[in-house]
């Protein structure tokens, strides 16, 4: 109480008056563009086929241009590739085919030239089974043992060793696999190859801040979290000293063999979890207390919003800043209303706690691409909402130019999650292939990406058309508009303004940011039709709107002037309106 009123005196003798809300300085994170990039992907500079470092760099001009502030690379580091760089074999090596540890700083060097911030993936949840640790474990070195999570098997009524119980991997089939060398099976919640961490062990919690702290001291901004809700089972003792088998989820829709067929009460979502980030904030704390710059931690959970929003934190315990909000891909697509997409985006705005920055996600390298899932003629439409809500938005590569997913064959799939399913027709509804496809930077070979015979991911069909080059050089364009869009969003009312929303009728979503006297008005009709609409609906809005960013197929044009009583909108149109 006291300590209150005496900052409160402070703050209002150092500032004339106490600073509100709206008016207290953004950190670097608050406000920018986090662009992820797949960096298998992106650009290949030596044609094997494959993305790199020496790529990436080449192209962080391109991320300069289209406003992006912030880069998040998948990982970069030492990996037999099972899951393609998701199963790390050493958490302090570059990959060789993405480079050196060299290529890696000239990167960070040109990106900081370019006052770009590179922020990596940790992935905290499991190794590599080609990892120094777990080939230590095999040969019985009891320390790094106890990295792992064992469990004895089952003798079934044939005399025969089954797993210890029915714990499902992500990627189809048993979480367990036997070990002959340890007479024991051990924990994979994804891959074969991707052998559990137990976080019950002190020594794995060490480990993992000294990898943090070794790539943020390099000057990294911060790190992605890979499947943060996995890390912890439940504490077997409480179960006799065995873990206890997940109940059936009810799902009918689903083959025993596949992870969503139980509920995943006791190797989700345990309580400890949001401990352990609170710890990591403290780690990327201890760093940027060093050096000044504020390290971001982005958490990758699907789970309840209430679950999601504890890694956030609260009161003395604070976890991530940026918490991955996936409603905009897991609750809404094509077929939603207005009123889906104005309950979709609430839902965070309303969980999240009050001091907390909201951020919008609409794709990444496990989701079927944005342009696929809503339509391509809605990509305008979406990037304005996740560029003109309030707090961080997120874009996967290629969203600026409205990529769409690649077809990959059977013969060509790779990914563990379609390979998995050993079903030649339907692996397509679980392959993340598609969505990873080659980066599209003109017409040439491979789109531009590689000078390679072969890509390891082919080239979607339509790049010829579809692509950097040609988007820069029309006159109207997604990418025009994404860099329109980025620019308006260093103005103050998309800085520190505040939102309101209204499902104006079935199809058109609009939303109003506004900030002392500037009042803007996003509209994204999601249907095929035309429409007038009464903008007048939103309270204090009433007089001329007009027309500052639209859809590459709308009508309207720049400066265009309408009553806000009677605004027509065109089918799929996005227009950004400024209230005169
Ligand atoms: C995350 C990654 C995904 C990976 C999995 C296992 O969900 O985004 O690509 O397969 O974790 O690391
Ligand atoms: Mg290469």
């Amino acid at each position: 109480m006291r300590g209150g009123f005496v900052l409160a005196v402070l703050t209002v003798l150092c500032h004339g008056h106490v600073l509100r809300q709206d008016e207290i300085e953004l950190e670097w994170w608050e406000s920018t563009i986090f662009y992820q990039i797949y960096p298998r992907s992106f650009a290949d500079s030596d044609g094997d086929g494959i993305g790199d470092l020496k790529g990436i760099t080449s192209k962080l001009e391109y991320i300069k241009e289209i406003g992006a502030g912030a880069v998040w690379l998948s990982p970069i580091f030492q990996s037999p590739m099972y899951d393609f760089g998701y199963d790390i074999s050493d958490f302090y090596a570059i990959h060789d085919e993405f480079g050196t540890m060299e290529d890696f700083e000239e990167l960070l060097t040109k990106a900081d030239s370019l006052d770009i911030k590179i922020v990596l993936d940790l992935v905290p949840n499991h190794t590599s089974n080609e990892s120094i640790w777990f080939q230590e474990a095999l040969k019985g070195n009891e320390k790094y043992y106890n990295y792992f999570v064992w469990e004895d098997g089952i003798i079934d009524e044939n005399g025969e060793m089954q797993p210890p119980n029915n714990w499902l991997s992500h990627f189809r089939g048993s979480a367990w696999e036997y070990k002959e060398e340890v007479g024991k099976y051990y924990l994979h919640q994804f891959v074969v190859g991707q052998p559990d961490l137990n976080y019950r062990n002190p020594d794995v919690v060490e480990e993992m801040n000294n990898v943090i702290r070794f790539w943020l001291d390099k000057g990294v901004a911060g790190f992605r979290v890979d499947a943060v809700n996995c890390l912890f089972e439940v504490d077997k003792d409480m179960f006799g000293g065995k873990y206890p088998d997940e109940p059936f989820s009810g799902r009918t829709d689903v083959d025993p063999e596949s992870h969503d067929y139980l509920s995943h009460i006791y190797t989700k979502d345990q309580n400890e979890t949001y401990y352990m980030v609170y710890q990591w904030r403290n780690v990327f704390d201890e760093i940027a207390a060093k050096d000044g710059l504020p390290r971001v931690m982005m958490t990758e959970v699907y789970a309840s919003i209430q679950d999601v929003v504890k890694y956030f934190g609260e009161g003395d315990q604070i976890g991530a800043q940026v918490p991955f909000n996936f409603d905009l891909i897991t609750d809404v697509d094509a077929s939603s209303s207005a009123a889906d997409m104005k309950r979709a985006i609430d839902k965070f705005l309303t969980y999240k706690p009050l001091e907390k920055k909201p951020n919008w996600v609409v794709g990444n390298h496990d989701q079927s691409r944005m342009a696929t899932r809503y339509g391509s003629s809605l990509v305008d439409g979406i990037n304005m909402i996740v560029l003109l809500l309030p707090g961080v938005g997120v874009t996967y590569m290629g969203e600026e130019i409205g990529l769409v997913d690649g077809y990959v064959s059977w013969e060509d799939t790779v990914d563990p999650s379609g390979c998995n399913t050993n079903d030649p027709i339907n692996y397509v509804t679980s392959s993340r292939d598609p969505e990873r496809t080659p980066f599209q930077w003109n017409a040439e070979k491979n789109a531009g990406f590689s000078t390679a015979d072969k890509t390891w991911l082919p080239v979607a069909e339509g790049y010829e058309t579809l692509n950097v080059e040609v988007q820069k050089a029309a006159e109207r364009s997604n990418l025009k508009v994404y860099q329109a869009l980025a620019d308006l969003r260093q103005d103050s009312v998309f800085r520190y303004g505040r939102y309101d929303s209204l499902a104006i009728n079935h199809d058109v979503f609009a939303f109003r940011r506004w900030y002392k006297a500037d009042t803007y008005i996003v509209l994204v009709n999601m249907r095929d039709m035309s429409h007038e609409v009464d903008l007048t609906y939103f309270e204090n809005v009433t007089g001329d709107v007009s027309v500052v960013i639209r859809s590459v197929h709308s009508p309207k044009s720049e400066g265009d002037v309408f009553d806000a009583s009677t605004v027509p909108v065109a089918p799929y149109e996005g227009i950004v309106l400024k209230l005169l």
